[in-house]
């Protein structure tokens, strides 16, 4: 009997030392099955009551019905304790959730000033009815060049230093202006486009020169397309650019193989008023070349220029983007340093 009774308190002292380790709901009820089920020591003495003489039942009867009591209940309270726990703990995180809640030093992603402005650009653009192209930057020589009206051979190919490849014919594109071809091929007129990206020329680095740096070429076709068109867009394009509401502009005479008649249009100064480093002491600044696309171009494109004409143009973006944010070597745009990109 006596062996009966220390095992009822060893049964305890581990019924105890069990509960104290739950984590989880569903271990009250493996609890329950170990300490109560059919397989459970507690079943086995209540079952091996009948062996014992009448006096020892006597004792060893209560003593097991106590136990029994004492697990079922305790098992009971700790379950419900356990939820009630669960359920504050879930509402306090609730509260004292802080929506405005400022966390010092967090780093904040932004866009690239590059993006900053084609994006803006691109907005511009699109509030006078272009649309925005793409192509590829591995080019042919045919587009690059010769459906521009630069046969080979011919002495305007010096205007652009060329990375070629190994693959015959093939080159990293010297400025964005394959694309129109590209696009009259393809796309139904009248065609207003836009097409921002890179170029490629082998030149040595500079503060204003890079082998790699943006473009955004333009192109307007469709009936009685003329010169003025063009003026008008550079013009409404810069003082938006600028956020300027009147914007001198100076239109001189440029050349480019793949436009007739073709121009330059500078922009004044946005720095100084009387002449500085960045306008080279001339107070103009040249921002926009262009003019009307050759007959060439456009047969090449498919279209016939007796019935068709447009205006195309070519500006620096990186160029653009120095000047808008003051930006005075075009490493910069580039490098990826953080201190200087952190300041857009
Ligand atoms: N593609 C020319 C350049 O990179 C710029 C340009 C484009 C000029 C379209 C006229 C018309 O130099």
């Amino acid at each position: 009997m006596e062996e009966i009774l220390a095992q009822l308190s060893s049964i305890k002292q581990a019924f105890q030392q069990d509960l104290q380790k739950i984590q989880l709901l569903r271990e009250f009820d493996d609890l329950k099955i170990s300490f109560l089920g059919k397989k459970s020591p507690l079943q086995g003495l209540l079952a091996g009551m009948k062996e014992l003489s009448v006096d020892n039942r006597r004792t060893v009867g209560p003593a097991l019905q106590e136990l029994k009591g004492f697990l079922e209940s305790t098992i009971e309270e700790a379950r419900q304790a356990f939820i009630e726990r669960k359920a504050r703990t879930a509402i306090e995180k609730e509260q004292n959730f802080d929506v405005t809640a400022y966390k010092p030093g967090a780093v904040h992603g932004r866009l690239h000033p590059y993006s900053q402005a084609v994006e803006e650009i691109e907005d511009i653009f699109i509030s006078m009815g272009y649309e925005i192209l793409d192509g590829p930057e591995l080019e042919t020589d045919f587009y690059n060049f010769t459906a521009l009206n630069i046969p080979q051979d011919h002495p305007a190919r010096d205007m652009y230093d060329t990375f070629w490849t190994n693959k015959k014919s093939m080159l990293m594109r010297t400025h964005t202006s394959p694309v129109q071809v590209r696009s009259m091929q393809t796309l139904e007129l009248p065609l207003a486009a836009i097409v921002p990206g890179r170029t490629y020329r082998h030149e040595a680095v500079d503060a204003t020169h890079d082998f790699m740096f943006m473009q955004c070429e333009g192109f307007f076709i469709d009936k009685n397309v003329t010169i003025a068109h063009m003026f008008a867009t550079a013009q409404t394009f810069l003082k938006q650019l600028f956020k300027k509401d009147e914007l001198d502009i100076r239109i001189r005479p440029g050349f480019f193989p793949f436009v007739e008649p073709g121009f330059e249009i500078d922009m004044r100064c946005p720095f100084c008023s009387q002449g500085c480093s960045v306008c080279k002491r001339s107070t103009w600044m040249e921002v926009f070349p262009g003019g009307m696309i050759h007959p060439n171009v456009l047969r090449a494109g498919g279209i016939d220029p007796d019935v068709y004409s447009g205006f195309a143009f070519g500006f620096g973006l990186s160029r653009l983007v120095m000047l808008k944010y003051s930006i005075d070597d075009i490493r910069h745009l580039y490098g990826g340093k953080l201190k200087f990109l952190e300041q857009f």
